[in-house]
């Protein structure tokens, strides 16, 4: 299992917190936000580990986390030139992977938990077959992509929908297999002129592949202040393992 941290994108709606400094570089309690992708890394047993990012802030990431010593970790790093969506961010980790499997986290995203449980159901319950998402029930979900469920089974997933079919938001930790490459290759942009990577969650569910775990513990997308407080509360008063 490789991992790969997306940590591109443009951050503009914490402005000015992030004109110039990176997003994945605010405090999130006691530590830069990233530390919390790497450390949940570090706490599935994924030792290698791509961090993609925008040529801007690459220098600063780079300072950051080095080649991963401090953490065990081997750390690899690739920049996303135009932010042009998730799935094309994604995109640039196939050489990396080459024909392992892959466990992406969004690295605006906040776990107050490790999600070693997720990693482990893929590949006891899955036989690290298809893709595996996480899913958090929200009180806002037209702010995510939203997973629809029959019977259990996750039948859709629409991105930020003006009416959400279900109160499930999809998180932003995925787990693919290499088959991931050749769905990204066939994508589109979307009407928000993005590659989205619930277009590549979409495929594995009509290829009957997709499975799914909910989060446990807290969880948040620091993507608004608001949101970004709350996490930054949250790892405050109870830091991410190891950190
Ligand atoms: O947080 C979970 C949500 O993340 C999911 O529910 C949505 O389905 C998914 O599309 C995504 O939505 P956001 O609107 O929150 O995505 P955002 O543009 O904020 O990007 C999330 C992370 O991905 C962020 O840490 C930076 C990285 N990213 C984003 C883009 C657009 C890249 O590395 N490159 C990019 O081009």
């Amino acid at each position: 299992m490789k991992g790969v941290i997306l940590a591109g994108g443009k951050g503009t709606r914490l402005h000015p917190l992030t004109k110039t400094l990176n997003k994945h570089l605010l405090p999130v309690g006691r530590e830069p936000m990233i530390h919390n992708p790497i450390r949940n890394m570090v706490a599935c047993g994924v030792r290698e580990v791509l961090v993609v990012t925008s040529s801007s802030h690459m220098g600063d990431i780079v300072n950051l986390l080095g080649g991963g010593r401090e953490f065990g970790l081997d750390l690899t790093y690739k920049v996303q030139d135009e932010a042009l969506g998730i799935a094309d961010a994604l995109r640039l980790a196939e050489g990396f992977a080459g024909a392992d499997n892959v466990l992406v986290l969004l690295g605006d995203n906040v776990f107050e938990n490790p999600v070693d449980f997720f990693v482990r159901n893929y590949l006891d319950g899955q036989g690290g077959r298809g893709a595996r998402v996480m899913l958090c029930e929200v009180a806002e979900p037209s702010q995510f992509g939203v997973a629809a469920l029959d019977e259990k089974k996750v039948v859709e997933i629409q991105e930020k929908p003006d009416r959400p079919k279900s109160p499930y938001a999809v998180v932003g930790a995925y787990l693919y297999d290499p088959r991931v490459w050749d769905v990204i290759r066939g994508l589109s942009k979307s009407a928000r002129g993005e590659y989205e990577i619930t277009a590549v969650n979409n495929e594995y569910i009509r290829l009957g592949e997709l499975e799914y775990d909910f989060v446990r513990g807290r969880w948040m997308d620091t993507g608004t202040f608001e949101s970004y407080a709350i996490a930054n509360a949250w790892m405050f008063e109870r830091p991410f393992p190891g950190g």
